[in-house]
């Protein structure tokens, strides 16, 4: 069985990446290899920021290794929050506080458009490569549904009448930015 660590100790995304990975390859989580050090990620990008932390576990356990990034670009507001997602509306990450000032700042904008990208870096053997997944979509004028985390109630994509907090989880996973980039990550581990 081959390890493959991944740099998260988010319980969903965990559980999301053993259903689908290739049966010859064990998952373990930061907790699972005993780190338990606040990895940095004070990069301006999101494939810095990946990076970061997958090279951190790599050059500190020599252990495969990939890590994920995500951002909310949205066009009327020049690819912000982007990078800074988590953080958008202060330190203490508070998910709706993000999405009051996201409704805030597009209030009257007709341009609506926004997407979020996910970047993974995956470090083999000492090489990396990365994967990037995108959905498209629009930012809606309030909160609508329940369900999701972060930015999900109030993102609409494009092509669907509910928004991701809407969504059964099966269905968001299958369209949604980390579900695409995760696909690109599983062909490649398959032909490894
Ligand atoms: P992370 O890189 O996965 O930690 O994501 C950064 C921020 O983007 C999170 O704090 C969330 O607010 C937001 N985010 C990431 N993925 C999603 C998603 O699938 N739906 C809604 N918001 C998300």
């Amino acid at each position: 069985m081959k390890k493959l660590v991944f740099a998260t100790n988010n319980d969903h995304k965990l559980r999301e990446l053993k259903q689908i990975l290739p049966s010859d390859f064990e998952l373990l989580s930061l907790n699972d290899i005993g780190c338990f050090d606040d990895i940095p990620e004070t990069g301006p990008t999101l494939e810095v920021n990946a990076a970061q932390k997958s090279w951190y576990i790599w050059d500190k356990f020599r252990m495969n290794c990939f890590a994920d990034d995500t951002g909310l670009e949205i066009e009327a507001l020049f690819n912000e929050p982007g990078v800074y997602s988590a953080r958008y509306a202060g330190e203490d990450r508070s998910a709706s506080a993000n999405m009051l000032k996201v409704l805030d700042k597009m209030a009257g904008e007709n341009n609506r458009k926004a997407r979020f990208r996910c970047v993974i870096s995956l470090v083999i053997d000492g090489k990396e490569k990365q994967f990037e997944g995108i959905v498209q979509g629009k930012i809606l004028g309030s909160k609508q549904g329940n369900d999701g985390f972060g930015y999900d109630p109030i993102f609409l994509p494009d092509g669907y009448t509910l928004s991701f907090a809407e969504m059964p989880a099966v269905e968001k996973n299958r369209i949604s930015h980390r579900g695409r980039a995760v696909e690109k990550l599983v062909e490649y581990l398959k032909v490894l």
